[in-house]
């Protein structure tokens, strides 16, 4: 990993976002406190060893493309998009040892977050990817993965921002590619709208998802109450809504 094509230099974040933007591309932010030194250089030291951001630029640049996988010692692959500071990916890393977790996020500040928690808890079962998540899940293997969640993901309230949402029927229809097993698809809000329109893309296509599941979030609830996102949302008085599909 670290690098691409024929070029011996070992490529970091920084190089990676330079070269290839429209991969890193979002509409959103994905900068935002400027980055101390100390974590600028866990960056640059250590983003390659757990980044696969390589292989995916690379499947996108080749002509014959592979899809691709990621299993090798462990029992399930998790995969989180959009994870923010991390909070949630960490904790269950941490808890499921045997389970390997693709942690996917665009902001650097949030990749800064989990690489140092990853160095200093010294976990071994994330691979984190910094690439725009549509060029991401367009290179994963059918069946690949076990379980999805998408916590809170923004949910681009102006009506003329709602193109700007993850969850469209295109990346709707890549991600029940890419998992294994029906209903393993997670995803909580606290926007009713963006709950509503999800819902509507689901009821479209009965054959994928007759078996969908939603409710409002509980305190008992497994995924309640676990991001930061999530938890202001709950202080400021909103109610979390869950598709599981
Ligand atoms: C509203 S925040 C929620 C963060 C976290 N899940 C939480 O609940 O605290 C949404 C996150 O998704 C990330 N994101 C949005 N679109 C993305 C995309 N296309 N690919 C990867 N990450 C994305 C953003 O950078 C942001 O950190």
């Amino acid at each position: 990993m670290g690098k691409i094509g024929s070029t011996k230099k070992v490529l970091t974040l920084y190089h990676l976002r330079k070269i290839y933007p429209k991969y890193y591309n979002y509409q959103g932010r994905n900068k935002s406190r400027k980055l101390s030194d100390k974590n600028k250089l866990i960056i640059k030291e250590f983003y390659e060893k757990y980044s696969i951001d390589s292989d995916i630029i690379k499947y996108h640049l080749s002509k014959n493309k592979n899809k691709l996988s990621y299993n090798g010692k462990f029992s399930n692959i998790v995969l989180e998009v959009g994870f923010g500071d991390g909070e949630f990916l960490i904790n269950k890393a941490i808890s499921k040892p045997d389970n390997l977790f693709i942690g996917n996020e665009i902001y650097i500040n949030g990749i800064s977050k989990v690489l140092s928690s990853i160095i200093e808890l010294n976990i071994n079962n994330i691979l984190l990817c910094g690439i725009n998540a549509s060029y991401f899940l367009q290179t994963l293997k059918k069946n690949s993965i076990d379980e999805i969640y998408i916590i809170n993901p923004d949910p681009w309230l102006k009506k003329r921002h709602y193109k700007r949402r993850f969850l469209n029927k295109k990346n709707i229809l890549l991600l029940n590619k890419i998992i294994r097993k029906k209903n393993c698809i997670n995803f909580t809000t606290d926007a009713e709208q963006y709950f509503i329109s999800v819902l509507n893309i689901l009821s479209q296509d009965k054959q994928y998802f007759l078996n969908k599941k939603f409710k409002i979030l509980t305190n008992t609830d497994k995924l309640f109450g676990v991001s930061r996102y999530q938890r202001k949302a709950i202080n400021d008085g909103k109610k979390i809504y869950q598709i599981t599909f």
